[in-house]
Formats: structure tokens, sequence, C-alpha cells
């Protein structure tokens, strides 16, 4: 999907903002870490600050470029987490925030991530949980099925114990997950859900002609007032994995 780089910077500023939180497990003396899927900078340029040496990998063109002008001053590779690792330096952590859902092949993004890490290496990251705005996507489903046309969702929402089991086969040890609801406040007043559909869902609505789109959103404000409008904002209902595991050191053959 081709981001909207200036939107998510200003209207879905709430993305890098929870990342926030998930800086305090990086620990407190420098490391050198790879922020996978780097965005528009943001969470790399916060990490930079805490006195880190770190590297964002991001696939887009439009938020590497967005990224890069300005922060000159870090280090950004353009280039997609799935792909084979080389020519890449080491890292003692791999962090990522909102990314991994993105993402369909989970065993290689762990493989990939295991072999970037130095041994005893920390994968600290958040992203989707099962359920993730499930709300919206039933009510967008439901819509959408109005025209004959099924929702095919590319996300990986998945659960703490399948996890668990997926970082246990990829070898990371001493795992800890948390799985919580994080109901998100969007901006834009009444339009909130509008905006959020329309920066996650682009290529959906453009399936629809402007007048479809235009009844599928007025339905989905209707539909999903009752659950998600709170006196004066849209609440989307997330829900996070919060992930912190470590690299199993290797058993060197003698
Ligand atoms: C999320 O970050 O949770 C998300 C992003 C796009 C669509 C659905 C969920």
């Amino acid at each position: 999907m081709d981001w909207d780089a200036k939107k998510y910077n200003t209207t879905h500023d709430f993305i890098f903002k929870y990342g926030a939180g998930l800086l305090e497990l990086l620990p407190k003396e420098p490391k050198r870490v790879i922020d996978i899927g780097s965005g528009t900078g943001e969470l790399t340029k916060q990490i930079a600050a805490l006195g880190h040496s770190v590297t964002g990998i991001e696939r887009s063109e439009a938020m590497i470029t967005q990224a890069t002008n300005k922060f000159p001053e870090l280090s950004f590779i353009k280039g997609d987490i799935l792909d084979p690792v080389t020519g890449f330096d080491s890292y003692d952590i791999a962090f990522s925030n909102a990314v991994f859902h993105w993402i369909p092949d989970q065993d290689r993004l762990l493989q990939n991530i295991h072999q970037l890490l130095v041994d005893g290496g920390e994968l600290i990251c958040e992203f989707g949980a099962v359920g993730n705005v499930q709300a919206i996507r039933d009510a967008f489903r439901e819509e959408l099925a109005a025209y004959e046309i099924s929702l095919e969702e590319p996300f990986c929402f998945t659960s703490s114990e399948d996890y668990q089991k997926l970082l246990e086969k990829n070898h990371f040890d001493r795992i800890e997950i948390l799985e919580y609801e994080r109901p998100t406040p969007l901006k834009e007043g009444a339009f909130g859900l509008r905006q959020w559909m329309e920066q996650f869902y682009p290529n959906e609505l453009a399936e629809l002609t402007l007048e479809q789109k235009e009844i599928v959103l007025e339905n989905m404000d209707q539909k999903l007032k009752p659950v998600l409008w709170k006196e004066d904002h849209w609440e989307a209902d997330y829900r996070r994995l919060r992930i912190h595991a470590v690299k199993r050191a290797e058993k060197r053959s003698k």
C-alpha cells in the first residue's frame, strides 16, 4: 500500500505517538538499534535522542523521502525486511511499531530479524492483536457486501498464544507478550472515522464509485456511532500485542 506520508504525520500521528510508550522498553545504555518499518522517522529520531545508534529500514518511497528530508542526520535504508539479509550490520535491538501486522510472512520476518541480531539481541515491538479494529472492519465488510465486493485484508492480527509459539520456533526466548485493548482517539472530530478509512483502506474504497463510497462511509458512521463515538471524537477499537523477546544464543559446532 502506498502511504499518505503527510497525513501519517498529522491526522494520524497517533501511530508514532503511541509508539513512544514502547521506547521505555529500550535499555538505558547505548545500543545498535534497527527500526523496522521506520515510516517518517519520528520514532527513529526519538530512539537516536535516547543515545542509541539507530538505522531505520522502510520500503515506502514516500515515507523514506520524508524521513530523510526531515532527519538528514539519521541513517535510513530503503528496503524490505523480508528480503534476504546481506550486507547488513548486526544489531543489539530490533525495534518496530505498528508494522508487523502488514507483513504476511511472519516466519520469514522473524528469521530475518534473528539473522540481524547478535546473540542475546532483543526484539521490542508492538502491532495489531487478534480482534484489532474489529468493529470497524466488520462494518466495512458488511457495507462492501452490499456491492458484492469482498473485503480481502492483508493483515496478520494474531494472538499472544500464537505469537509465543512463532517466537519459540524462530529461536527466541525470555518472551514477554502483553495483549491489550488500546482504544485510540481519532482526530478531525466527526470526520475522524472517514479520514481513518481513507488512510488505511484507499484501495478498497477506490473500488466504489464516489456515490457508493459516500453511502458506505455514511452508513459506517451511523452503524458505529453507538460503539465508537465518544462525545466529540471517534475512538478506534485498537488491540495490541506488545512484545519483548531475546534471541537465543546459537550453539556453535566445534
Ligand atoms: C493498525 O495499525 O492497527 C491498523 C492499520 C491499518 C488498518 C487496520 C489497523
